[in-house]
Formats: structure tokens, sequence, C-alpha cells
């Protein structure tokens, strides 16, 4: 049975809804709803037959993460539970370190104990760090420029130790590039607490008139018109890239490392436009200074996933936009 942490998260809602597409009738999911609501558990149902075993439970939770493993015929782990803001992780460094390496080093621990030998782990573009130029390939060095980027660096570190420690052990490291969009449904997709600090959620906020306006961050980089380009992908296009990277670790012990991307840039004023189309919406936006930290460009080079996994994304940004807004529609 597979063990989904952070199953009640944006990615890892649309990846329980395409492994229950690829044929498992049920699941197991983990998640402390730090980032999510419960409620998403019902939604999922409503898109696909499938039994889903919940516990709220903190992976640092060691003996509650024990008993979901001891009532659970657990063979295999895909791992989103994580905090994920870059700005917050600044501010609270020891808090992303604690959540993100202590949840995963316990979350190997018990698999450890209990015979567990497959890990599908959720890593990051962030992970190429400022000194490599893109497309990014997975053979390029890592590093971070903040302590969620780390966080993420690290993990995979560990990783490759424990596989490299023991024969048996199936790993993926996927890096993901951009994720937005939600599933065609408008029942599941992104909808962040508070003021978003990415990208889409912010225009959705905008669209449905909760915020007034886009502050555009920068528009002097060299890029096409000036503002920053980046590799959205679609979430169901990501979510299905985890169930290829599943069959292929079940034939392939050893790391996986693999970018899950487009291998296409677009720029923020390309999203605005593309969102403006389809929603029939009007995004306002200001240009504001560059936000420190941001890299003017970022894509993937997407060959591996292609080679290895037999997967590449198929949505458009058309999609990605159409189905952001279908989900902000419903529930904004
Ligand atoms: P999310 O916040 O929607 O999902 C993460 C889930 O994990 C949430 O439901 C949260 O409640 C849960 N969680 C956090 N800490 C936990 C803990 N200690 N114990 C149990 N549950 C815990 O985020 P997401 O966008 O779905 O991201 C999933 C994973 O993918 C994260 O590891 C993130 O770092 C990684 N990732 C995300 C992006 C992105 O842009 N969204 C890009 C690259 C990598
Ligand atoms: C995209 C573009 C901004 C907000 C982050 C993490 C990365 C990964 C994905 C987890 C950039 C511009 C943004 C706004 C803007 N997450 N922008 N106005 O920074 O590429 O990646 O999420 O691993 O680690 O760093 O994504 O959506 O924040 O920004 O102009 O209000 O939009 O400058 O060019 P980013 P983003």
């Amino acid at each position: 049975m597979i063990l989904v942490t952070g199953g009640c998260g944006y990615i890892g809602s649309h990846t329980v809804v395409e492994l229950a597409k690829a044929g498992e009738k049920e699941l197991v999911i983990v998640d402390n709803l730090s980032n999510a609501k419960e409620e998403v558990l019902d939604r999922i149902r409503q898109i696909v037959p499938v039994r889903l075993h919940f516990y709220r439970v903190d992976i640092r939770d060691e003996e509650a993460l024990d008993n979901v493993f001891s009532l659970n015929p657990i063979d295999t782990v895909v791992h989103f539970a994580g905090l994920k803001a870059v700005g917050e992780s600044v501010q609270k460094p020891v808090l992303y370190y604690e959540n993100n390496i202590s949840g995963t080093l316990h979350l190997m621990k018990t698999m450890q104990k209990h015979g567990c030998k497959r890990m599908i782990f959720s890593s990051s573009a962030t992970v190429y760090g400022p000194g490599n130029e893109p497309p990014y390939t997975e053979d390029m060095p890592t590093s971070a420029t903040n302590p969620y980027g780390w966080t993420k660096v690290m993990q995979e570190q560990i990783l490759r130790d424990a596989a490299a420690a023991d024969p048996q052990l199936c790993v993926a490291l996927l890096r993901y590039f951009n994720p937005i969009g939600a599933h065609e449904s408008g029942l599941i997709g992104e909808n962040p607490n508070g003021i978003p600090n990415n990208l889409m959620p912010y225009i959705c906020k905008v669209a449905a008139g909760k915020l007034e306006k886009l502050h555009v961050f920068g528009n002097d980089y060299d890029t096409c018109d000036g503002t920053g380009v980046r590799d959205y992908i679609h979430v169901v296009d990501l979510a299905a890239g985890h169930v290829q990277a599943l069959n292929y670790i079940q034939k392939h012990p050893g790391v996986l490392t693999v970018n899950l991307g487009t291998g296409r840039g677009f720029s923020v004023l390309d999203i605005v436009k593309t969102y403006e189309k389809v929603s029939g919406r009007k995004i306002p936006y200001v240009i504001d200074p560059r936000r420190p930290g941001d890299l003017p460009i970022c894509y993937a080079n997407a060959d591996r996933a292609r080679e290895l996994l037999g997967w590449t994304a198929k949505k458009t940004l058309e999609d990605m936009c159409a189905d952001s807004w279908r989900f902000t529609e419903r529930n904004l």
C-alpha cells in the first residue's frame, strides 16, 4: 500500500487522484493539516473512487507514525509533507530545518523499521541555486540561497546516503519546477491562507477581487519583456509524473533524480495575458522592484524524464490558467 505524506496539500491531493486513476484502490494519507483542510479528502473522493485512510499526524511524531505503519502494510511512501514558503524560511529557519529535515529523518527511520523500501521525494528546482545556467540538467551541482532551499538540498543528500547504504532502497528525487493550475473539476487546487507569495495564487486573488492589483517584481531582467521567466507546469501533469516515477523505481533500485518541468519558460506578463484571455477578467498590475533572491530565468531540461519515465508535460499555459481560474471561481 502507498502512504502519501502531505496528501491533503496542493500537489499531494492531485497525486492521490492520479494514483487512484492509475489503479490504486486504497491509499493511506498522513497530514498534520498545518497547510491544508480535511475537506480535501471528500473532494478527492468526488473525483475518483478510492478508499482513503486518513491520519492527522505530524511526521515528526515518531510514535504516531509508527502506529500508521503498524496498522497498514505500507511498501511505498510518496513524501510531500513539508513547509515550502521561501520568505518564511528566512524568518524562521529553525522551524524549517526542524519540520523538513527532522520530519524526513523520522519518516525514514520508521520506513526502515517496517521494511519499507520505496520513497518518492518532492524536491525542487530551487536546488540548482544561483550558480548554474538554465536549462537545468540533473547532473548540475546543487546549492541554495535560503533555508527552504537548503532543506531540499540536505534532504536529497540524506536520501542518497541512505540509498548508498541499503542497495534495496528505491528512491526518486523529483525536482519540480513551478506547479500551477488545478484539477479540471475545480474541486481541488491551491488556496493559500493570507496574501500569497507565489505568482499564480496572487493572480487568482486579484481575479477574484480579493486583492486590488498584482505587483510584478522587476521588468528590467534580460528576458523577452523584462519580467522573470519560469517553467510553469500543470499540477496534474506533475502528479502524473509521480505515477511514472513509481513505475520506474519499482524496477530500478537506487536513486533516480529527475526534473519535472516542461522545458519551456514563460514570463510574468505571459501569465498575466493568458490568464486575462481565459478568464475574461482584467488583472491590473504595477511594476515593483525585483524581489531579492529571484533569478531572472529558470527552466528545466526535461529530457531525462522523457527518456527514463516516458513522461512529458501535456497541458498548455492556457490549460494551466483556465484550470486555476475555474478553481478560483468555485472556491475563493
Ligand atoms: P502544501 O503546503 O500544499 O502541501 C504540504 C502538505 O504537508 C500540507 O498539507 C501540510 O499540511 C503538510 N505538512 C507539512 N508539514 C507536515 C508535517 N510535519 N507532518 C505532516 N504533514 C505536514 O505544499 P505543496 O505545494 O503541495 O508542496 C508539496 C511538496 O512539494 C513540499 O515538500 C514542497 O516543498 C514541494 N515543492 C513544492 C513546490 C511548489 O511550488 N508548490 C515546488 C517544488 C517543491
Ligand atoms: C514566479 C515569478 C517572481 C509573485 C518559488 C520557490 C521555488 C518553488 C516554486 C518550492 C518570479 C514573479 C511572483 C508576485 C511576481 N517552490 N512574481 N509577483 O519564485 O519561481 O519559485 O515557488 O520549491 O523554490 O522559490 O515562484 O510564483 O513566487 O514567482 O512578479 O506577486 O513571478 O518574481 O519571476 P518562484 P513564484
